[in-house]
């Protein structure tokens, strides 16, 4: 353990006195409730889902194995989780609350107030649009959409029919589109003609013809949103207006086994394309409505802001199914933090008098860097507590978020979690725990996180190593789509026996975590994850590229940045025209978000003699550690690494 790292162990934030008011979970509670999650994990688990609605109650919770890995949670169970997050609100009289605001792009346009009762008509008639086009129960519909109540009603609408949603974010390019299409052979997609960002628009209807050029579908359901000029095949694309007239004013939820898949969201990992992690039913709706009510303790009548996109596991969670479940008001913002001026975030909060406010580190960071005065313009009494997701936040980041933002009485919950464990794993609870800035805290109810060495050995008490979760828990990801080999080889082949995250991390002598970021070879830029081969893959299709080597470096606001090493072919010449074919090359494979911060050409790469490229000294380069290269022996030309040092400072 580092001296600086350590040096936060003893930085402790009381949780604030009101903070512990009325909330759902004291200390002794949390105690409590986490011993017997663990003790009698059927008994626990089950009285949780009590909170839902089942078509059949489950007899039992977690059946499962990590070796082999076979994984169910109230498997004898049937319920609904569009039933759960919409119609069972308006049967028990609440058809009036709001459940969605809608905040648009432009501060100001006009801002949509969705009941319950509404989002009801308005799922079921997208649902009753969906049948109406041809899907069916297990089809899978591809949704790119931005960040419009419409995209809630699709996932909803897929939900509802028993369809499986697999949404893309809309900041992916049509390449990245085709080939998730392809990979869950979807035959069917949900769109917008245009998205607005930060007043610009983003052709989303164009890029999907653009993929559609690759993967047909049988049909695409288009939603007018900022009536943008699209092109329409005819035959194969509807406008959502027109094909929606008429279709029935009921639509039943389908009764869904709770092992039948919700939906599929592709991530990053290490190796190759990204993978369709599948998420079903029944423990994703106990696990995202019950981490939502203890880790938000939401209070009813409250407006809980989640800033994160629908095209991320965040934006499922905690935009969508979390709040719903709970019978909340959640918002929904389609811009952009810094648009049109650094104060829209708060703005936004005092608009619509938000009580909960969960964003991305990332965010913060660039927010801080504004100052205090777009923060002070705006009251912000109405904030109750705060979050943050995606990444690790750094102590200064934390504090500025507690004392600008939260002046000082607010608790703030920094929750770890992946795309693939569904929801919250590892947080403080708002009126259970003190906080210190920079770790995440303790582990929810069921979670039984180990650090582990490189060769295994569990290290107990205070220590550093590889995070594994050792027991399953409701919301976990059950397979990779299509692809199980894959599912057990990523997450479990590591460590046999335990679910092995990809993360780093730190128990202090509390028994409090500290996340220290990615161990493969995945970075996270601005709360994105991304696996350096696919940036590889993109740069070497350029055909002056003869190998490209990606790492990521510490980047002030972006948490990462994505350096990329490059080998030209023989006869060809680094110039500026060549370097921004090769940033275009790689906003074309992947998407704007991927778009590399530095291109740093060299006649070769780090190797060991038996051709294995040394990432190790790569990421030093990178970030600039050029004193601890360590042991550069086995390189079959150590002499590169001069070479790389000097095209560094020369860069
Ligand atoms: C990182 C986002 C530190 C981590 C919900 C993880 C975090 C990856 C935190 C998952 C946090 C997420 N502190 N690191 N509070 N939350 N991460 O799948 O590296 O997009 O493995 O899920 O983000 O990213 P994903």
């Amino acid at each position: 353990m580092t001296e600086e790292a350590a040096h936060h162990d003893h930085e402790w934030v009381r949780r604030p006195a009101a903070a512990a008011q009325g909330t759902n979970c004291t200390a002794e509670q949390y105690e409590a409730m986490y011993a017997r999650s663990l003790e009698d994990s059927d008994g626990f688990w089950l009285e949780q889902a009590e909170r839902l609605d089942w078509i059949e109650k489950p007899t039992r919770a977690g059946d499962w194995s990590f070796d082999p890995v076979a994984i169910e949670w109230f498997a004898d169970g049937k319920l609904n989780i569009c039933h759960n997050a919409v119609d069972r609100h308006v049967a028990a009289g609440h058809g009036n609350r709001v459940a969605l605001i809608f905040e648009p792009d432009d501060p100001a346009g006009a801002v949509r107030r969705i009941t319950y009762a509404e989002l009801q008509a308005e799922v079921i008639r997208m649902a009753g649009t969906l049948k109406k086009m041809g899907v069916a129960r297990g089809d899978r519909v591809t949704i790119y959409m931005p960040m419009v109540p419409e995209g809630a009603f699709a996932m909803l609408a897929c939900a509802r029919i028993g369809a499986v949603h697999s949404v893309i974010f809309g900041g992916f390019s049509p390449e990245a589109i085709a080939g998730r299409i392809e990979d869950c052979a979807s035959d069917w997609v949900i769109c917008a003609d245009e998205g607005w960002r930060g007043g610009k628009t983003i052709p989303l209807k164009a890029n999907v013809d653009a993929a559609l050029a690759k993967v047909p579908v049988k049909a695409v359901l288009v939603v007018r949103h900022t009536g943008g000029a699209v092109a329409m095949t005819e035959g194969r694309d509807h406008w959502y207006d027109e094909v929606s007239q008429g279709v029935p004013s009921e639509c039943p939820c389908e009764p869904m086994a709770a092992e039948d898949p919700l939906f599929i969201l592709y991530t990053s990992g290490s190796t190759g394309k990204p993978k369709g992690v599948l998420h079903t039913t029944g423990g994703y709706a106990v696990w995202t409505e019950t981490t939502f009510r203890y880790v938000f303790d939401y209070r009813p009548g409250e407006v809980f802001w989640c800033t994160a996109d629908i095209g991320w596991v965040t934006g499922h969670s905690y935009v969508v199914y979390g709040p719903l479940q709970n019978g909340a008001t959640a918002l929904m913002f389609e811009g952009v933090p810094n648009w049109p001026g650094h104060d829209r975030f708060w703005a936004t909060v005092a608009k619509h008098k938000v009580n909960i406010f969960y964003t991305a580190p990332t965010a913060i960071r660039a927010l801080m860097r504004e100052g205090a005065e777009p923060v002070e313009k705006h009251d912000l009494s109405s904030l109750r507590l705060l979050g943050t997701v995606g990444e690790p936040i750094n102590p200064e980041a934390w504090r500025w978020y507690e004392t600008t933002v939260g002046k000082g009485h607010l608790p703030i919950v920094d929750t770890w979690w992946q795309t693939e464990t569904g929801g919250v794993m590892i947080t403080t609870l708002p009126g259970a725990h003190d906080m210190k800035p920079g770790s995440a805290g303790k582990p929810f109810f069921g979670v039984v996180p180990q650090l582990v060495e490189s060769d295994g050995a569990v290290l107990e008490g205070a220590a550093s190593g590889n995070l594994c979760i050792v027991r399953s828990w409701p919301g976990q990801a059950r397979t990779v789509y299509g692809d199980h080999d894959r599912f057990v080889q990523t997450y479990f082949s590591t460590y046999t026996g335990k679910y092995f995250t990809g993360d780093g991390c730190r128990r202090d002598a509390d028994g409090y975590y500290w996340i220290t970021g990615r161990v493969d070879d995945v970075i996270n830029v601005s709360g994105h994850r991304m696996g350096t081969a696919e940036v590889e893959s993109a740069l070497v299709l350029h055909d002056k590229v003869a190998e490209a080597a990606v790492v990521g470096f510490p980047h002030d606001i972006k948490g990462q940045g994505i350096y990329c090493y490059v080998t030209l072919m023989e006869g060809e010449e680094p110039s500026d025209a060549l370097t921004a074919e090769l940033r275009q090359q790689v906003r074309t494979e992947i998407g704007p978000i991927a778009s590399p911060d530095h291109l740093h050409f060299t006649a070769s790469l780090p190797k060991t003699r038996s051709g294995k490229i040394m990432r190790r000294i790569l990421r030093k380069i990178a970030e600039n550690e050029l004193g601890s290269m360590g042991d550069t022996s086995t390189l079959a030309d150590p002499s590169v690494v001069d070479t790389l040092i000097e095209g560094r400072l020369n860069r």
